[in-house]
């Protein structure tokens, strides 16, 4: 059988590398097919569009150089913002689609750690301000069902400490913002030094603590949608 550790049970790492964690999906969700379940509005036309660009290799190969493995050292993160921030919703949401695939099969079970390469990154003036699970959050762009990009600010009593471990339909690159951060996984807490990039998987139990973190979420469900946290329960 396998088991979870508590946030107050855990071995502390350091960060850079792969830490390995596990995939969970709540049962209700596990028998839907998901495709589309984030990104309800298209037309079948637009659905026709979406899947043709996920098969289209000069699509793909936009995204393929900033996939990482188990060994990435650094990641262009100033190169995957400036690729995502234009694209339309249609493009957008394909390649959402196409990031967590390879998320998935290049990294499983698990997060990778890397540093950044150094570049400034590309943001820009938020587009709003939201509460993402009593998260203040500024949001810079956002498609339903394809990219969002937001800093969100974590502070105690926030779900994503208090509940724990938890689950996000779509994958997430982050950047550890403030001078030392942890992310707790099922097999220890990784600490976080400021401009440490995450990589994780759709699916992949994972918590943050305290702090400021620039997130790129692909398969974005939308701020206050019920799905957008998935507390882990056994
Ligand atoms: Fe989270």
């Amino acid at each position: 059988m396998n088991t979870i550790n508590t946030i107050e049970n855990v071995n502390e790492k350091e960060a850079h590398g792969f830490h390995s964690s596990q995939s969970w999906i709540p049962e209700s969700l596990s028998t839907e097919d998901l495709t589309w379940r984030y990104a309800p509005d298209l037309t079948a036309e637009e659905k026709e569009t979406v899947l043709s660009l996920t098969k289209d290799s000069g699509f793909v190969s936009l995204f393929t150089p900033f996939v990482p493995n188990k060994e990435t050292k650094k990641s262009d993160v100033a190169g995957i913002l400036n690729l995502i921030s234009g694209l339309p919703k249609l493009e957008s949401i394909a390649g959402s689609m196409i990031l967590d695939k390879k998320l998935s099969e290049s990294i499983g079970a698990g997060i990778v750690v890397v540093a950044a390469d150094g570049s400034e990154l590309p943001v820009g003036q938020p587009v709003k301000q939201v509460i993402y699970e009593s998260m203040p959050t500024d949001v810079y762009f956002e498609t339903i069902g394809g990219f969002s990009l937001a800093k969100i600010k974590i502070s105690e009593g926030d779900p994503e400490i208090v509940e724990g471990l938890h689950v996000h339909n779509g994958g997430r690159l982050i950047v550890a913002l403030s001078k030392s951060s942890k992310v707790v996984l099922p097999s220890g807490t990784v600490n976080l030094r400021k401009n440490d990039v995450i990589w994780m998987p759709p699916w992949t139990l994972h918590s943050f603590l305290t702090g400021d973190f620039l997130a790129l979420h692909p398969n974005e469900a939308g701020w206050n949608h019920p799905e957008a946290f998935l507390p882990y329960r056994s």
